[in-house]
């Protein structure tokens, strides 16, 4: 029986903060932890399948235990052995998802196309607004439209239907103002490849999560090619049966960690990780002064004789530098010498722990969605309010480096996607501790 908590205002999230004493170098060596992003996208695809999925490592996360209920409440038998986690169809009539699940991760939404190709329909309510601004999901019903659903929208929800003999594939173009979308084109390829006939998804997303869910259908029986470029050609299947998956590191905790041993000055090894998904960042780095080596399945930095330049750099899709990383390098430019700037290409106001940043006493003036930056600054220790997952990484970074213990407020958000951090960040010589917060929600 899957055991996950249902938050209400009687029983909320723990509301724990993290006390981060700063002055220490960080220097060591950690591992990665599996990646949240792929997993997710890959739990919600056993929607398609036959038989036992098996994913592993999955990581152990807040945002995993979301996904994990909704899809018991889709009718999914879920069984967690170790990092392992066993998903298998236990009633397939369930195609509702519940607001209450779906408010609380924008990555329900990727439910959408696998209960629409296997079940015929999709009801899923509107993930809503976020607090790094508007994040649409007009790319991911265009796309069903075009496999022949129809997608209205009733009392907050996306009510989808396939046509009675099932979708039809279709040649698309799910491009956004702001480029390609991520989860949109691995719901989309997910609807496809159960659909009749061929499907060609033009401006695709190349981000390595895409390429790993497309791999895993293949594995599973889905004929597709192209993933990793901007065009998707899918001929759909009739039947889709599970096969064992193991799920890459995640990119964004090991840049994350990365940059935090930049932060201090120290000496940080990343291992399990996949360095060539982290080139952009690798590229960044170097431009700043810094040579991050790297193996097989390791990245280091090395920053203690090095002193690091600071640049101007936008975020833009894979391989872009990541948006998902914006956040933690604006804490390291606080510390490199000279003016950077910094412009967010993806989520325009994705901008939320500048505030927070400035707080500790950060020299950044924000314009729309750019950011400048005059480094070389003393930071200095104050409580601050983590306000999403990466904002929340990057005033631990900060506080890293703060003179005095900053306390970081909200750490709900960082345990929605990375692996207990602050005993990553013990292992590697900080002081940062757990505590339960006094703040009411
Ligand atoms: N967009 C649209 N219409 C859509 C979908 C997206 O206009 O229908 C726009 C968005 O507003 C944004 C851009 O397209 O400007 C890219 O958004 P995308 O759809 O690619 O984002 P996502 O798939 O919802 C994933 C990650 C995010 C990450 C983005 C961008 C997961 C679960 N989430 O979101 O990760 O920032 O891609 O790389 O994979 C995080 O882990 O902290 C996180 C937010």
């Amino acid at each position: 029986m899957l055991e996950t908590e249902l938050y209400t205002w009687q029983n909320p999230p723990r509301m724990d903060c993290f006390e981060v004493e700063g002055g220490r170098c960080l220097e060591g060596s950690v591992n990665a932890s599996g990646s949240k992003n792929a997993s997710l996208p890959l739990m919600a695809a056993s929607l398609l399948f036959e038989g036992v999925a098996r994913l592993t490592p999955v990581p152990n996360l807040r945002d995993i235990d979301t996904m994990q209920l909704l899809l018991s409440e889709l009718g999914m038998h879920l069984e967690r052995d170790g990092d392992a986690l066993d998903i298998t169809t236990a009633d397939a009539s369930q195609t509702e998802a519940s607001y209450d699940i779906v408010r609380r991760m924008r990555a329900s939404i990727s439910v959408l196309g696998p209960l629409l190709a296997r079940r015929g329909r999709a009801t899923v309510p509107l993930p809503g607004g976020c607090v790094f601004g508007l994040r649409p999901v007009d790319l991911h019903v265009r796309g069903m439209r075009a496999l022949g659903a129809t997608v209205e929208q009733e009392n907050g929800c996306l009510v989808a239907k396939a046509p009675s003999g099932g979708l039809l594939g279709a040649s698309m173009d799910l491009c956004s103002p702001f480029g390609s979308t991520v989860l949109g084109t691995i719901n989309v390829m997910s609807a496809a490849v159960l659909a009749k006939g061929e499907s060609v998804i033009h401006s695709a997303a190349q981000e390595p999560e895409v390429v790993e869910v497309a791999r895993y259908l293949r594995a599973c029986g889905a004929v597709l090619e192209g993933e990793g470029t901007a065009s998707l050609r899918i001929q759909g299947v009739t039947c889709l049966k599970a096969t064992p998956w193991e799920l890459p590191a995640d990119r964004i905790e090991a840049g994350t960690l990365l940059l935090a041993g930049a932060i201090t000055r120290g000496r940080v090894r990343v291992t399990r990780c996949r360095p060539t998904e982290l080139r952009s960042l690798a590229a960044a780095l170097e431009r700043t002064g810094l040579t991050p080596t790297m193996g097989e399945d390791w990245m280091e930095v090395d920053a203690r004789q090095v002193e690091l330049q600071n640049i101007q750099l936008e975020t833009g899709p894979y391989p872009g530098f990541p948006t998902d990383l914006q956040a933690q390098w604006l804490a390291l430019s606080t510390q490199m010498k000279g003016e950077g700037r910094m412009r967010e290409r993806i989520y325009p106001e994705r901008f939320m722990h500048v505030p927070e940043l400035q707080r500790l006493g950060a020299n950044l003036t924000r314009s729309g969605d750019t950011v400048q930056i005059q480094g070389d600054t003393a930071l200095t220790a104050a409580p601050v309010l983590a306000s999403d997952l990466r904002a929340s990484a990057c005033l631990v970074m900060a506080g890293l480096v703060a003179k005095g213990t900053t306390t970081v407020r909200r750490v709900y958000h960082l345990d929605r996607g990375y692996v207990a951090l602050e005993s990553k960040l013990q292992k590697l010589g900080a002081k940062v501790l757990r505590r339960r917060d006094v703040e009411k929600p």
